[in-house]
């Protein structure tokens, strides 16, 4: 007979407990299949589950999550001549040896002792090696504790009180994504990763916020109230920069600055991203830039005759530089920018420089588009318009600092929603947020990307994500760019498309040690306690409660 010591030099501290199973039979590339013992109730599991498998013949531990759940039978016979309900002594051996469960396992990590750090996977246990639900504690030293670098965002499915941890420092190194359907979460559990990014001050956040979700007091469907970023840190690491200063001020936010770009300071490569949706052909496009060398620095206000230049477009037309047609296209789909109350006539002012000197000492910034932001061109030529110059700023600075003779800028993270929009493959390969995606950290710029449609971004862009956050998708097209570029992700599909409809997340990349799947975490008033800024009006009021009670008395 084995000693109990000695079992528990091969099971580690579980020896009371039965496993949930043996593995049978699978591969690395994969996954392993583990039949379920017939003590153990397989309805109890679900994808996404982690699980334990003790190696053999090693004292190896690996770590695996459960991608697919199967029924299987040693008679194939079955399935045509089940048996007979009524009787429980036939069904009871039946359920304990001819038809049993199956379990596919992805093997995530493995462990060697006890104090050695998780290691990625690269063989498998042998036959019949016993296999366990995770527990708590094997989760817990995977996902490591909260510390400056590390932020707890959620807590795997069903075991309420693991924390997962994010690695912000990888977090920000590379460009990341959170993805899902409409309402699955996505700002808010965005929000809350921007709230853990500002709180370390590791990197600087640029946030195009198209639907107020991030400044101040977000509202959702029904009416509840959340604090916005700036709410949260009152303190000013947090600017609110609008574009639409009314809207901005009837909804109660604290604003910083009134963002308004004059016409002299768009160029036509601001304008070249819009081409589609104002519906610019090729040739209305390439005269953009003609027509920006020949009118000079006021060419809109010309186009747009706010200026008076009837004789120089006459010129241009005579001179047969350019057709009667294209020019009077142009001009009629420039009429949009008559709608942009952030448009002013002249040289506009220095907001790019004060937003990347607030950026470069680590303020934050977001933008708030208010109701600008229903109109997606605005969004597309504002986002354009600051990222390409911001991150001109950055490559300028950076580029001074390998000379010495500045400092290294802070790390930056720029926020865009309905990234699709920017980084479609048509377009991906010219434009500047297709550029930041691929040339990675090199400048200390990267992209957090929010987007309820991954298929629409362009495949080496979504490969060179680091960290993806995706809540559900049912799109099979989306599914699968979701996990581009991943390898081995495939067996997490059914995982992903199983999720809850809000609040579950499966994430995997760079800044976790392996994917797992989330509950994520609250954003209400614990929350806000726990990012340790105090609520002003909380205080405010025990600060009067207080007096009330010393002199009411
Ligand atoms: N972590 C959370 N804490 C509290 N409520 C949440 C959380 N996550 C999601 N919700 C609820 O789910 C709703 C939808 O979330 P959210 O607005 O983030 O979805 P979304 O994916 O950004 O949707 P859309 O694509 O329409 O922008 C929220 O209004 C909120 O009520
Ligand atoms: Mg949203």
């Amino acid at each position: 007979m084995i000693e109990r010591s000695e079992l528990e030099d091969i099971l580690g501290p579980r020896v009371d407990e039965p496993p949930l199973g043996i593995v049978v039979g699978g591969s690395l590339s994969s996954g392993l299949q583990v039949k379920i013992d017939p003590r153990f109730s397989m309805e109890k599991l679900a994808v996404g589950r982690y699980v334990v498998i003790r190696g053999r013949q090693t004292n190896r531990r690996f770590f695996g999550i459960v991608t697919d759940i199967a029924l299987d039978a040693t008679n194939p016979d079955i399935v045509r001549r089940p048996p007979n309900l009524s009787e429980d002594f036939v069904l009871e051996v039946y359920g304990s040896e001819v038809a049993f469960g199956t379990l596919n396992v992805s093997l995530m990590l493995m462990l060697d002792d006890e104090q050695a750090e998780p290691r990625p996977v690269k063989t498998i246990p042998s036959h019949f090696s016993p296999t366990f639900e995770a527990s708590a504690q094997d989760v817990e030293r995977v996902f490591g504790e909260e510390d400056e670098t590390h932020f707890y965002v959620g807590t795997p499915l069903d075991m309420e009180q693991v924390q997962v941890n994010l690695d912000l420092a990888r977090f920000v190194e590379r460009s990341s994504g959170v993805f899902g359907k409409s309402g699955t979460g996505k700002s808010f559990i965005t929000r809350t990763v921007l709230a853990g990014i500002i709180k370390s001050g590791l990197a600087a956040t640029l946030i195009f916020d198209m639907h107020n979700d991030y400044g101040w007091a977000v509202k959702d469907e029904i009416g509840r109230e959340f604090k916005g970023l700036r709410q949260l840190f009152p303190d000013g690491r947090v600017s609110v920069v609008t574009l639409d200063e009314d809207t901005s001020r009837a909804r109660g936010s604290k604003i910083d600055r009134v963002l308004k770009i004059g016409y002299e300071q768009i160029e036509p490569e601001d304008v070249e991203m819009l081409s589609s949706l104002l519906g610019l052909s090729d040739i209305q496009t390439g005269a953009l830039y003609y027509l920006r060398r020949t009118l000079g620095p006021s060419w809109i206000a010309k186009l747009l005759e706010i200026e008076k230049a009837d004789e120089e477009l006459q010129d241009l037309i005579e001179s047969g530089r350019i057709v009667a047609g294209t020019l009077g296209a142009i001009q009629r789909k420039f009429e949009f920018f008559r709608r942009m109350g952030f448009l002013i006539p002249g040289r506009g002012d220095d907001a790019v420089e004060d937003i990347f000197l607030r950026l470069s000492n680590g303020t934050n910034v977001v933008l708030e588009f208010g109701n600008y932001g229903n109109t997606m061109a605005a969004y597309i030529l504002v986002a354009n318009y600051l990222t390409r110059r911001i991150h001109g700023r950055y490559v300028h600075q950076k580029n001074l600092a390998s000379g010495g003779k500045a400092d290294e800028p802070k790390p930056l993270v720029i926020v865009i929603e309905e990234a699709h929009k920017f980084l479609d493959p048509k377009i991906a390969s010219h434009t500047i947020f297709g550029t930041i995606a691929r040339e990675l950290r090199k400048y200390n710029v990267t992209l957090l990307i929010v987007d309820q449609r991954p298929s629409g971004i362009d495949d080496e862009v979504m490969s060179q994500i680091g960290t993806r956050v995706t809540c559900l998708l049912d799109n099979e097209a989306d599914i699968r760019a979701a996990f581009s570029g991943v390898s081995g992700a495939s067996a997490l599909r059914e995982v992903l498309a199983r999720l809850d409809t809000r609040q579950q997340a499966l994430i995997l990349g760079h800044a976790v040690p392996m994917p797992v799947v989330v509950r994520t975490r609250d954003y209400d008033q614990s929350f806000y306690t726990a990012i340790g800024v105090a609520d002003a009006n909380s205080l405010r009021d025990r600060a009067k409660k207080g007096s009330e009670t010393l002199f009411g008395e």
